[in-house]
């Protein structure tokens, strides 16, 4: 085989593309390949053939492919087994790999020459461990490993273009790190003095950075309320408590505050501070001055109090004021997650409520998540936290992530995360994005893939797109309509996230209301702007979110956002578990089955003025029934309560 000489047009990575990789070896497939290298890594050298790497092989969860199923049979409100959730131990044991495939894969590395004691399995199961040469790795993987230099930090790290596995291994190994993912941080070999790997920091794009200001899913204001207007007649102008219970009719007290939980997710360094909570308190719900939230801290999760503007402050005061006041008395835990110095992501918030995600499949990924202890100076240094607190019923998360930005490999492993909670009975809700069918600072996708501020791909959100979450999108009372009006979907200063997947296929219990939307109303769009081939629709709900009255600072501030519809749902909702513990039942765990089913038509507001542009596009419309811009509508709260305590 001979290496061409390629123009410099070429791209860097076609032009290391190993040859290696381009021919498998007899009996071998390629399991993973990229066709791009990331931005701002470029090609140094070829990894020296001693180096060591800690190669893992993530082994093939037993029954992942039933997950929809399994989670359709405790969630669907047909099902005789509606609320019957797991445990989290038969969750683990369901999903842990086979005998066969361990067998499959060890003795695999013994016929090829690796002496047996080298090879461990985790305590989990779910990985081989084995630490190879480099020249061992190329050999086993057919794959040719090559040094990469970072151009801002000059941390370098080593990956390959692409990998190959044994035919018969193909449906035993779901990956194998480090190859090309990126993201493990090998060490260099000592004695050629190369630089050590270090961390370049939360950039926007990695899990980790959600929670930095500036971040496209963080709720935008246009500045202080003068004076604060409380009377329903209002409620085009400000949003207020009293707004919201009456738009969604919420009028109940709960009761089963000592069994009940739910929890509002928040990650450093955005933080509450409690003056901010007592002056909201003081104003709309004075019985509550003083009351904090529990505060749960993830991986050295603070409530930092030295960085305070509305950047900082704005997401979680907007969380936990509103969160905290429609659901009292129900105590809120908050789910305070990453340090400051390298920040969290959600999977590292899903490390701490479920031990077994902190291995499943490989573990974290360093250049989305926060990898603990941190050894970066002021960093949180103690072991990660994996299962330190149980999961509460609801789980409210106002931050999202381009789906875009994300391997698929990443975005399903968190997302069947996810369906396992489902499976324990827990609520996941997530805001669905405010720039509409754009992406984060209104990017939209290139027809390489690639985000540029003139793609004209609409460009989706992360979790939302996951079947296996609540997704809310915004509404607004128009201007001169009253709380009785219909609400439309939000067009002031934010507009609703909403589209389809370019990753997950159409769960079945949204498939009717979709097909209904694509059929009744076709969209004037194609495959060009979005995946057309029948992928997952968000969002699933919507509620109101613009011009909500905040304290932040000191100072009330009119603030939009899905940010702001999402823990009003889940507010909602969590009322509802209320009032099923009341009656001896369990809780509603994951909705969706239950929201598009025959049994809740007519529930919701359904919202049928507005649209979610972007993309250079009037993006979708709300119509009749659902659609990509507010899904089923708005809760109308006696109704779901009425017809959720029907439910067993
Ligand atoms: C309901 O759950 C029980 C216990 O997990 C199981 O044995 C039974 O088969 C399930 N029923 C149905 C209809 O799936
Ligand atoms: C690989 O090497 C590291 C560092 O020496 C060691 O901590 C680890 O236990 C080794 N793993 C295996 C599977 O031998
Ligand atoms: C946050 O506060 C620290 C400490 O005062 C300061 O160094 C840093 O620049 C601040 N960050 C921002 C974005 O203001
Ligand atoms: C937008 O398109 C123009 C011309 O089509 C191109 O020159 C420019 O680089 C593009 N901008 C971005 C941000 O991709
Ligand atoms: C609402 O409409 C009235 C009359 O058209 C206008 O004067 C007012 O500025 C509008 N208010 C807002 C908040 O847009
Ligand atoms: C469309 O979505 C499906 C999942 O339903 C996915 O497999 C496919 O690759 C997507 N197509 C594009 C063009 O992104």
């Amino acid at each position: 085989m001979v290496l061409l000489r390629l123009s410099a047009a070429i791209s860097a990575a076609f032009a290391l593309q190993s040859y290696a990789a381009l021919v498998p070896r007899a009996g071998y497939v390629v399991h993973e390949k990229r066709d791009v290298i990331p931005p701002k890594w470029s090609y140094t050298r070829r990894l020296e053939s001693d180096a060591v790497l800690p190669m893992r092989f993530g082994l093939r969860q037993r029954n992942i492919e039933h997950l929809e199923d399994m989670l359709m049979e405790v969630s669907h409100p047909d099902s005789p087994n509606y609320s019957n959730h797991w445990s989290p131990e038969k969750v683990a044991d369901t999903f842990a790999p086979s005998v066969e495939t361990i067998d499959a894969v060890v003795s695999w590395l013994k016929a090829s020459a690796i002496a047996p004691e080298r090879i461990k399995l985790s305590s989990s199961r779910s990985w081989i461990h084995l630490n190879a040469t480099a020249a061992e790795a190329e050999y086993l993987l057919d794959a040719s490993y090559d040094v990469y230099t970072h151009e801002d930090s000059g941390a370098e790290h080593v990956s390959c273009i692409s990998y190959s596995l044994p035919h018969h291994l193909k449906e035993h190994v779901d990956l194998v790190t480090p190859t090309l993912h990126f993201d493990v941080r090998v060490p260099m070999p000592a004695k050629r003095n190369v630089r050590r790997d270090v961390d370049v920091g939360p950039t926007e794009g990695s899990g980790r950075s959600v929670g930095q200001p500036g971040i496209g899913s963080l709720p935008k204001t246009t500045g202080k309320v003068s004076e604060i207007l409380t009377e329903l007649e209002n409620c085009d102008e400000q949003i207020t408590l009293p707004c919201l219970r009456a738009l969604y009719n919420i009028i109940y007290k709960p009761v089963s505050t000592n069994q009940n939980t739910f929890a509002i997710v928040e990650y450093t360094p955005q933080a509450f501070l409690q003056t901010d909570l007592d002056m909201f308190f003081g104003n709309f719900s004075p019985s509550q001055v003083g009351q904090s939230p529990k505060l749960v801290s993830i991986d050295g999760g603070v409530a930092q109090t030295t960085n305070r503007s509305f950047n900082f402050n704005g997401e979680s005061n907007l969380d936990l004021q509103y969160g905290m006041s429609i659901v009292n008395p129900q105590p809120v835990t908050l789910y305070q997650t990453g340090d400051l110095v390298e920040g969290g992501s959600f999977n590292n918030m899903l490390d701490a409520l479920d031990a077994s995600y902190c291995t499943f499949e490989g573990g974290d990924d360093p250049t989305q998540d926060g990898i603990y202890p941190d050894t970066l100076p002021g960093g949180f240094d103690k072991p990660e936290s994996c299962g330190i607190v149980k999961p509460a019923n609801i789980i409210s998360t106002s931050y999202s992530m381009v789906e875009s930005q994300i391997t698929p490999f990443y975005a399903i492993r968190e997302c069947n995360e996810y369906g396992k909670l489902g499976l324990m009975g827990v609520t996941i809700v997530y805001s669905s994005g405010d720039e509409g069918v754009s992406g984060h600072n209104d990017l939209c996708l290139n027809p390489d893939g690639s985000q540029s501020s003139n793609g004209t791909r609409f460009n989706p959100l992360f979790p939302s797109v996951c079947p296996f979450v609540t997704s809310v999108g915004a509404t607004q009372i128009l201007n001169g309509s009253s709380v009785n009006d219909p609400e439309s979907a939000c067009e002031e200063v934010i507009f609703s996230g909403g589209g389809f997947s370019n990753v997950f296929k159409r769960p079945s219990y949204q498939d009717e209301a979709v097909n209904s939307f694509l059929t009744n109303h076709p969209p004037p769009f194609t495959s060009a702007q979005f995946n057309t081939s029948g992928s997952r629709g968000f969002p699933d709900l919507a509620a109101n979110g613009a011009r909500y009255v905040v304290a932040v600072d000191g100072e009330f501030s009119l603030v939009f956002g899905t940010s702001c519809a999402a823990p009003v749902v889940a507010s909602i909702l969590t009322l509802v578990n209320d009032a099923r513990i009341a009656i001896g039942k369990r809780p509603i765990g994951f909705v969706n089955p239950t929201i598009y089913s025959e049994q809740f038509k007519g529930a919701f507001n359904d919202i049928t003025i507005g649209d979610n542009p972007g993309c250079g596009t009037n993006g979708f419309s709300a119509v009749p029934g659902w659609d990509p811009v507010t899904g089923l509508g708005t809760p109308n709260f006696p109704k779901l309560l009425a017809r959720w305590l029907l439910l067993p």
